[in-house]
């Protein structure tokens, strides 16, 4: 038996005005989506901007529904949208925020396991890390250099 050790790195900012400007960019065109999002059921709205390599940016919001497992989160509709409209940009920044209705959303919110799982397939098919960003309404802000950095021990297809 040996024992491995992973580790992940992150950088905290303390505020989203001590990131790059152009992150604070991307992080108000999240805080837009992220108005947009549809959530009746959880009152927890989540906005999502990506960066892609062709200069465009995409956003997208969690949109929920009535049967809760046929909704969305916001970091899968708008990987997603960018797959589907633009197949051969890479993704090269991503930044999401969240809000919940119910109460103060202070610390940042990191993407959801399976919203890793499915970020990981375009990180590893675009063969270039995709830098996340992410934060609450406010306050703190962490960045990850990857996608893998965030889900160790990644299943992909190579394993298939
Ligand atoms: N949600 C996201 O949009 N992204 C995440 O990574 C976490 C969860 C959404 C899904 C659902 O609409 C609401 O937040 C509460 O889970």
């Amino acid at each position: 038996m040996k024992e491995v050790k992973i580790e992940s790195v992150f950088q905290v900012y303390e505020t989203i005005l001590e990131t790059p400007e152009e992150v604070q960019e991307l992080m108000e065109r999240a805080v837009e989506a992220r108005q947009k999002a549809y959530a009746p059921y959880s009152q927890f709205h989540v906005g999502v901007a990506l960066f892609l390599d062709n200069n465009q940016v995409v956003t997208g919001s969690n949109q929920e529904n009535a049967s809760y497992p046929s909704g969305l989160c916001a970091e899968r509709t708008a990987i997603y949208y960018a797959g589907a409209q633009y197949p051969n940009a890479k993704i090269l920044k991503m930044a999401i925020t969240a809000a919940s209705q119910l109460k103060p959303t202070l610390s940042p919110i990191p993407p959801c396991g399976a919203c890793r799982q499915a970020i990981s397939e375009y990180e590893i098919r675009q063969k270039t890390p995709i830098e996340m960003y992410f934060m609450g309404e406010s306050g703190k802000v962490v960045r990850s250099h990857s996608l893998s950095n965030l889900l160790p021990l990644i299943f992909d297809k190579s394993q298939l």
